[in-house]
């Protein structure tokens, strides 16, 4: 019996590659972005979702792509909401509830953790307010929503919260974290296997959290993962975040079962 087809936006990012190997047991996987993948489609071009949908036929998307940089979102508003809104509202619209949108714990405005999903946005910056118009129209065209927490795990690109520790750490240079902004993080394998078991079932609820399994600061995590490999963690400097665009806690109510947070580290 074949196996259903999946399409995975994105799949050249951090998360992509964990994405796809947790999808291929079960599905048949074709990629999409502008860099590779089985079609090469620029997300920014209205046309391209079309394209691409038509060329690949999926079963399923699992959608992704994002301009997942904050400062960059600032800079170019508008590219940042054809690709994280206006696309993946487009692709829905074509998918129903077999699109899956991955979005993000920075939909929230930090001020009532831990969040649930029946709580509302409030959006600080232009990425998240794009993630958050991406979740209204995916919704809205029947399509399903996962916001997944701060992600981390190996990476030879050197993306995600534990490279980035782990690359000062091996330059010896000293590494600000924050002791005021509050995450629930998640090895991008984990968050992987739940995205790949929530994606064939489309009758599941329209907005899931996948948070991690441990409320921590950003310097917490850094003290933590030094303790789980074993590193030193003396150059890394407890700081304040002061920035306004960014939310101060932003904790997921934990819906899903999750190994702990120490062990997740330890093959981060
Ligand atoms: N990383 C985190 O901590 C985190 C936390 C919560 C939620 N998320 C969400 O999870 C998803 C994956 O995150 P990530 O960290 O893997 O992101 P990432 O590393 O920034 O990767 C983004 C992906 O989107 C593709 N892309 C960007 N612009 C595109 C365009 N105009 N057309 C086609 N493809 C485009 C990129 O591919 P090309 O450059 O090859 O085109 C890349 O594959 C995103 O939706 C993000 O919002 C991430």
């Amino acid at each position: 019996m074949s196996r259903p087809r999946a399409l995975v936006t994105g799949h050249t990012g951090f998360l992509g590659p964990y994405a796809t190997a947790a999808l291929e047991g079960s599905f048949e996987v074709v990629t999409a972005s502008r860099t590779g993948g089985d079609v090469v489609a620029d997300f920014g071009d209205p046309s391209s979702v079309a394209a691409v949908i038509a060329a690949l036929r999926p079963d399923f998307v699992l959608w992704l792509a994002a301009d997942s940089r904050m400062a960059h979102c600032e800079l170019d508003p508008a590219g940042a909401q054809r690709v994280n809104a206006e696309a993946p509202g487009r692709a829905a619209s074509v998918l129903g509830s077999r699109l899956l949108y991955v979005s993000t714990d920075l939909v929230f405005d930090g001020r009532a953790a831990p969040y649930s999903p029946f709580d509302p946005t409030g959006p600080l910056s232009t990425y998240a307010s794009t993630k958050a118009d991406g979740e209204e129209r995916v919704i809205s065209q029947g399509g399903r929503v996962v916001r997944l927490p701060l992600l981390f795990g190996k990476d030879d690109n050197g993306r995600g919260a534990s490279e980035m520790v782990r690359r000062a750490l091996s330059r010896g240079e000293p590494l600000a974290l924050f002791t005021n902004e509050y995450r629930t993080p998640i090895h991008c394998r984990d968050a992987a296997r739940t995205l790949a078991t929530l994606l064939p079932l489309v009758t599941c609820s329209r907005i899931v959290h996948v948070g991690g399994p441990q409320r921590v600061s950003r310097w917490e995590f850094g003290r933590m993962l030094c303790a789980a490999q074993g590193l030193s963690a003396a150059s890394l400097l407890p700081t304040e975040c002061l920035d306004p665009m960014r939310p101060r806690d932003v904790s997921l109510r934990n819906e899903i079962a999750q190994r702990d947070l120490f062990e997740m580290l330890l093959d981060a």
